[in-house]
Parts: structure tokens; C-alpha cells; sequence
């Protein structure tokens, strides 16, 4: 038969290498080394990384780009944040979001990223951003998996409208229940909010993923109704909790009851490092805190964690360029993730980790997959993460969508030009630290 693509001598995540992957039909059919078959492109990998799509699991597409639009965040808090979005909301049209969320679209699938969970804010009575979100989830489809969020910015009790707003949105097709427990106005209402969300995930048969104590405040402890919900509904496995910021902040002994409750109801976490050690902490003089949530602890209890971006230049965040790559460098220092095992599994949290959040099928490299995969400018997902290199090839359904040059660096040594390979500098240590 002939392959739509071959592609041939790379390395795989695991490590093995001089492995050649055949696709067709959209579907990975052989894995193996020494494939030799008539094929429509055949791509030379060279001994690069290649690897199933980077996945984002926590993402605002309705916000993106916006940066400065109406005002910048002066006090970068995330209220503020809130606040400055409040007034962008009622001006801002449908089309205007759909141009934005393109353009990051655009980016994203440059950047090796094959799906996103977005988050849609529903507190809107238009619902400019549902309808913008669900338009452009249709047009990238061919490129990119977007899930969506349906999510209550001001509150499912605080905003007036929101209940209703929420139901419209999933009766439009949103995929998923969200939340703010939070920022409701009482700790009562907080806990209330989780308990009403997730009965209408359960009634729906939806998955749930709330915005949950992304606080200072180690007494914001909805997680732990989130994860006594899910037990109590059957929803194991289907429910994410993003950011638990205050987690960082709690005390210990408490801490050691709750993540037992939290890994017996199979909570998916998503910390969200860049927005994260950006936000957290305002109020601190010194010590300051850290604000990510309690990553070592969480995975030895053998809980799902994934890395999500949040944020690209928008009212909480200016930075960023939909490389999931910078999520992880920055999740790799800031939960001081620094052995050997721990810098690779920082590639899994933003890959395989966060594609079992969004219950994506057929993600992986083995045969039958599909045939989505991102090729690497680096040798192993250590050294992809240290040098967040060119993704030189993106491959969707088995066709490159995004092709991009190595980077070359030139150095006039003795006057005559050196062609410098970044990968040439990586050490090749023995397994272990
Ligand atoms: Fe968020």
C-alpha cells in the first residue's frame, strides 16, 4: 500500500530511536525502524524528538490578545484582572473574538499544540463569547481539538444571570462544566456552587473542570467538596481541578487528609505555572510564596497532573506565545522538579497528562493512533524543555500542516563561519540524577 507519510529515524519520547512511524488514513499504521514503502512525503527526522501534539488543558481563548484593550492591569492582581475584564466584555463584538482566537489558533498549531481546553466566559447575556468560541471550535477542526469550558467568571451565585446563562451554553454544545467557588461571596456559597455544578455535570453527563482556590488564602478549600462531590456522583475521573493555588498555603496536616480524598475520587489537577508564580503572592512582602500547588506531593500520590498556559497577552497575563514548552520550563522550576525523572515527567504534563484530562482518543505513538504528532529540534524532552527549540514539523491526520527551519546559530571562528547545532552542547548524562 502506499502511506500518505513516512517519517523516517526519529526519536521518540521514550527513547528509543531510528524509529520510522507510517501513516494513513489519518492513522499511525507501523511503528518500527527500517520502513520501506512507497509513501506520498516521506520526512527525515534525522534523529530528532518526535512526539504526539503538545495539549493545553487550561486556557481563556475569549480573552486572548486583548492585552491593553481597554487598559493594562496596573496592580496584576488577579481581581484586577477581573475587573478589566468586566469592561472589555460589553464592548468587545463576536467577531472581534473569533479574529483574536483565530490568530492564537494559528500560533498554537505552529507551536506543535494539537488541542486546548478553553475556558468561555458565560457571565455575558449575548454570549458573544460561546457563540465566537463554538464557531471558531468548528473552523480550526481540521487543525486542532478545542474543547470548551462553560465558566461563570463572576460567579455562578453572584452574577445574577449566570444559572441561567450556564444552561444556555451547554444547550449550545459546550462541552464542559465549569466554575469559580472561589470568588463567590462566602465560603458558604463557594461550597454551595461546587455541589450545583457538579450535579448538572452528573445530570448531563459532562465533565467538570472549576477554577478552584486559585487564592493565598489557605482556608479557600473547595477542593475538597469538589473531590467528596465526585466521589458521591460516580464522577471519578471526569472532574479536573485548575490551579489550588491555596494548596501551597495550607497546613501540612490538613494537607495529608485531603489529597487521599482528592486521588479516591481520581481529580485530574492542571497548576498553570506562568500565571501562577505571576499572580499569586501580591499581597506577600517577604518571604513571598511560590503560589503553585503542591506538584511532588500530588503525583506521588499517583494523581493525573497536566500544565496548562491559562493565558496569552490578555488583562492577567502580557507574555506568552503558545509554547507549551515555556509551561513546562517554568512548572519545572518553580516546583523545583529538577531530578532526571522529574524534568521528563514535566514533558508529560504537557503532552500524555493533559490528553488523558481532556479524554482525548487515540492519543499516542503506537499503531492505530492518530496520526497527530509534533517534530522537535532536540535530541529528548529534557533537552526540549531546556532549549524550547523549533517545532520543524507539525503532522495532523498524517499531513505536515506547519513546517518550520532549524535554528542555526553562526559563530566566525578563525573567520570561517561554524554552522552551531544546539543539540551538539546537550551532556548525555547516566540515568539517575
Ligand atoms: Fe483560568
Amino acid at each position: 500500500m502506499e502511506f500518505d507519510l513516512i517519517l523516517k529515524n526519529a526519536t521518540l519520547p521514550d527513547g528509543q530511536t531510528g524509529m520510522d512511524i507510517a501513516c494513513a488514513n489519518g492513522r499511525i499504521m507501523a511503528v518500527e525502524r527500517g520502513i520501506n514503502a512507497p509513501a506520498k512525503e516521506v520526512l527525515e527526522a534525522a534523529g530528532q524528538l518526535v512526539s504526539p501534539p503538545f495539549i493545553d488543558p487550561h486556557f481563556h481563548m475569549d480573552a486572548t490578545l486583548s492585552l491593553g484593550t481597554p487598559r493594562m492591569n496596573v496592580s496584576g492582581t488577579l481581581l484586577e484582572g477581573i475587573a478589566l475584564w468586566s469592561e472589555l466584555k460589553p464592548v468587545q463584538t463576536t467577531e472581534q473574538i473569533i479574529a483574536r482566537a483565530l490568530r492564537y489558533c494559528d500560533l498554537a498549531v505552529s507551536m506543535g499544540i494539537g488541542a486546548i481546553r478553553s475556558h468561555v466566559d458565560i457571565c455575558d447575556d449575548e454570549l458573544k463569547g460561546v457563540e465566537a468560541l463554538l464557531d471558531v471550535r468548528a473552523q480550526v477542526s481540521p487543525y486542532l481539538d478545542l474543547q470548551l469550558v462553560a465558566f461563570p467568571q463572576d460567579g455562578i451565585f453572584r452574577d445574577p444571570t449566570a444559572q441561567q446563562n450556564l444552561l444556555r451554553a451547554l444547550d449550545m454544545g459546550v462541552d464542559v462544566v465549569g466554575g469559580i467557588p472561589h470568588f463567590e461571596r462566602t465560603m458558604a456559597d463557594g461550597t454551595a456552587s461546587v455541589k450545583y455544578l457538579c450535579k448538572i455535570a452528573a445530570a448531563r453527563g459532562l465533565m467538570v473542570d472549576m477554577h478552584c482556590d486559585e487564592s493565598d488564602d489557605p482556608m479557600s478549600r473547595h477542593v475538597e467538596t469538589l473531590a467528596q462531590e465526585t466521589t458521591r456522583l460516580g464522577l471519578e475521573g471526569r472532574v479536573a481541578g485548575s490551579h489550588l493555588t491555596s494548596m501551597h498555603s495550607m497546613d501540612n496536616y490538613y494537607v495529608s487528609k485531603l489529597i487521599p480524598l482528592m486521588a479516591e475520587a481520581e481529580l485530574h489537577v492542571i497548576p498553570n505555572p506562568l500565571i501562577n508564580i505571576m499572580l499569586q503572592a501580591r499581597h506577600d512582602s517577604y518571604p513571598k510564596r511560590r503560589g503553585q500547588t503542591r506538584v511532588p506531593e500530588l503525583r506521588a500520590a499517583g494523581i493525573n497532573i497536566g500544565f496548562g498556559s491559562d493565558c496569552v497577552m490578555d488583562p492577567w497575563y502580557s507574555m506568552g506565545k503558545a509554547d507549551m514548552l515555556d509551561v513546562a520550563h517554568m512548572g519545572l522550576h518553580v516546583g523545583q522538579l529538577s531530578s532526571r525523572a522529574d524534568m521528563g515527567w514535566c514533558f508529560d504534563a504537557v503532552t500524555k497528562n493533559s490528553a488523558k484530562i481532556m479524554g482525548l482518543e487515540g492519543y499516542g505513538l503506537q499503531k492505530g493512533d492518530k496520526a497527530d504528532m509534533v517534530l522537535i529540534q532536540a535530541v529528548d524532552p529534557i533537552e526540549a524543555i531546556r532549549l524550547r527549540p523549533a517545532r520543524l514539523a507539525v503532522i495532523r491526520a498524517g499531513k505536515v500542516i506547519s513546517r518550520c527551519q532549524p535554528v542555526i546559530s553562526e559563530l566566525s571562528l578563525k573567520g570561517r563561519p561554524a554552522q552551531i547545532n544546539p543539540a551538539d552542547f546537550a551532556p548525555k548524562p547516566a540515568e539517575g540524577r
